[in-house]
């Protein structure tokens, strides 16, 4: 779940520093795994990028931007190759679904997913996800799997409708609204009530969604080499750490006393039992709750934000997903439930289509723990050794020709019955959520939430983008880069059945 992906917020310069420090870090790794380096392989390394000495491809990662240097790369040297930052910084890339098998498929002990997830320990806490061995990270993550299954899923259906409604019914009859704050306003609502419980949404609103974004605000690209580093950002991620977990502990400790059952995903952690039939702890809770909501929340608003835009950028598809929900309509009435949200075939594939775009894990990344060969599509057979570090760049296999025709343009019906390019494209040809040992299990979750939000407001209001079509914030980010302003006008799309 933890890609490195939009939660960053660095400029080049400290993109520098950071490569820097990283590589001494790998320098001393290096040296120490000499000793007891594994028997040797016998072919050749993925081809290397050229670049400057020492500095590698990092000028012009610079100057072009990584995604360009890495289509740059794939034209010159194939489907499989390396770039080298700052000497011994190596990372190697797999480029499309025909080299990608062993990326999603590998296990743990083959390629660790956990090694570089580490990061993430001091926003969840000890005893949850990276901070603790494979198997019970398994265990917990069964958990997640049972409580984002689509059985459990409906009944979060009407809370976010709730939410959703009333969030917009406080939008005048017209207006402008920085959009991305907006969604990010309505996303929280519907977080504390369908995980975080009640108790939360009721009564702590004022300081709760505060605190969890100091959690999650407290996560920058320096972050992800240095979580520990006092910076003024990591410190308030470890105070509100400490006083969310305090006041999570307060909650969990009350409903086990009463007793009393509730139909949110704190519940369902607190009930879940590992398979030696051991509880689940109030900190071990607290940390799964972070770890959805840092999994969930700044993808979902980033990515709404992403399809309203495109969507306001490109009339006729707009067109399209006005017209799906005026059908809803005139079949259903007003009326939304799962079912509906799932006959909603537009809409999905305007979001699908925008993931393919704006990836929000534009880079997936693995350690090797266990050497392998790997037939790159051009046929030459490459060793990858142990401890090497090994990236899924989604950001270009999304955009491949071979896959998806004219693949800059958006184009939501190339995911139709009878195109399916994805499908035609074979496993792997679409990973923006992920894909083999690690999908990402809050998709069901995610599509739900992003559905009842667009589809509100495409069928209550007129909206135009006023602000320029956003870049993406920076280099490593798929981020919008600014505010996305709309203009919005109450409308009566519906023709009641
Ligand atoms: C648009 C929204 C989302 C996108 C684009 C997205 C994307 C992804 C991707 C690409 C991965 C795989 C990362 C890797 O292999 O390194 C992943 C994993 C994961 N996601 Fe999501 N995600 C989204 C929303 C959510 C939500 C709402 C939840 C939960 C409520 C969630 C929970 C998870 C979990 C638990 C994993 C970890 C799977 C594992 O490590 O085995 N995600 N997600």
């Amino acid at each position: 779940m933890m890609h490195i992906m939009d939660h960053t917020n660095i400029a080049g310069p400290w993109f520098t520093v950071i490569l820097v420090s990283i590589t001494v870090i790998i320098i001393v790794s290096k040296v120490s795994r000499a000793r007891t380096a594994s028997p040797k392989m016998r072919r050749p390394s993925p081809p290397v990028a050229d670049g400057a000495p020492f500095i590698g491809v990092i000028p012009a990662i610079l100057t072009k931007g990584l995604l360009a240097v890495l289509f740059d790369q794939h034209l010159k040297l194939g489907s499989v190759f390396t770039l080298r930052f700052f000497g011994l910084l190596k990372v190697t890339f797999f480029v499309g679904p025909e080299v990608s098998s062993h990326f999603f498929r590998a296990n743990e002990s083959e390629l660790s997913i956990g090694d570089m997830y580490k990061f993430t320990v001091p926003i969840f806490g000890e005893g949850v996800e990276y901070a603790v061995d494979h198997d019970t990270r398994n265990e917990q993550h069964r958990f997640y799997a049972e409580i984002l299954r689509p059985a459990k899923l409906r009944c979060h259906v009407e809370p976010m409708i709730c939410e959703v409604e009333d969030y917009f019914a406080k939008w005048g009859e017209c207006g402008t609204a920085d959009f991305r704050h907006e969604v990010d306003c309505v996303l929280m609502l519907i977080a504390s009530r369908c995980l975080l419980g009640k108790e939360v949404r009721e009564n702590m609103m004022d300081k709760v969604p505060k605190l969890l974004h100091d959690l999650m605000g407290g996560f920058h690209l320096i972050s992800v080499f240095f979580p520990y580093l006092p910076t003024p950002a990591h410190r308030r991620r470890d105070k509100a750490r400490a006083k969310l977990r305090e006041i999570f502990s307060r909650i969990i400790k009350s409903r086990k006393r009463s007793g009393q059952f509730a139909d949110d995903m704190m519940q369902f952690l607190i009930d879940s039992r590992y398979k030696d039939g051991r509880p689940t702890t109030e900190s071990e809770v607290t940390g799964m709750l972070f770890g959805l909501l840092f999994a969930g929340q700044h993808t979902s608003s980033v990515a709404i934000t992403w399809t309203a835009a495109l969507l306001l950028n490109h009339r006729e598809c707009l067109r399209a997903a006005e017209e799906e929900q005026d059908q809803m309509v005139r079949k259903h009435g007003s009326r939304i439930d799962y079912d509906i949200l799932m006959e909603m075939g537009v809409l999905h594939r305007s979001i699908k289509e925008t993931l393919r775009l704006h990836p929000l894990a534009p880079m997936m990344l693995r350690r090797v723990r266990t050497g392998f060969t790997l037939r790159s599509k051009e046929g030459c057979e490459y060793d990858i050794p142990k401890g090497h570090i090994v990236a899924s760049p989604g950001g270009v296999n999304n955009l491949l020709p071979s896959i998806y025709k004219d693949p800059h343009v958006f184009d939501p019906d190339r995911f139709s019955p009878g195109r399916e390019e994805d499908r035609v494209g074979g496993d792997f040809a679409y990973t923006s959520f992920g894909a083999g040992k690690h999908p990402c299990l809050g998709e069901g979750y995610a599509y739900l939430q992003m559905k009842v939000i667009l589809s509100h407001l495409l069928r209550n209001f007129e909206l135009e983008l006023v602000s320029p079509f956003p870049k993406p914030e920076n280099m490593m980010s798929m981020a919008p880069q600014g505010k996305v302003l709309v203009r919005y006008k109450r409308r009566q799309l519906i023709h009641h059945a």
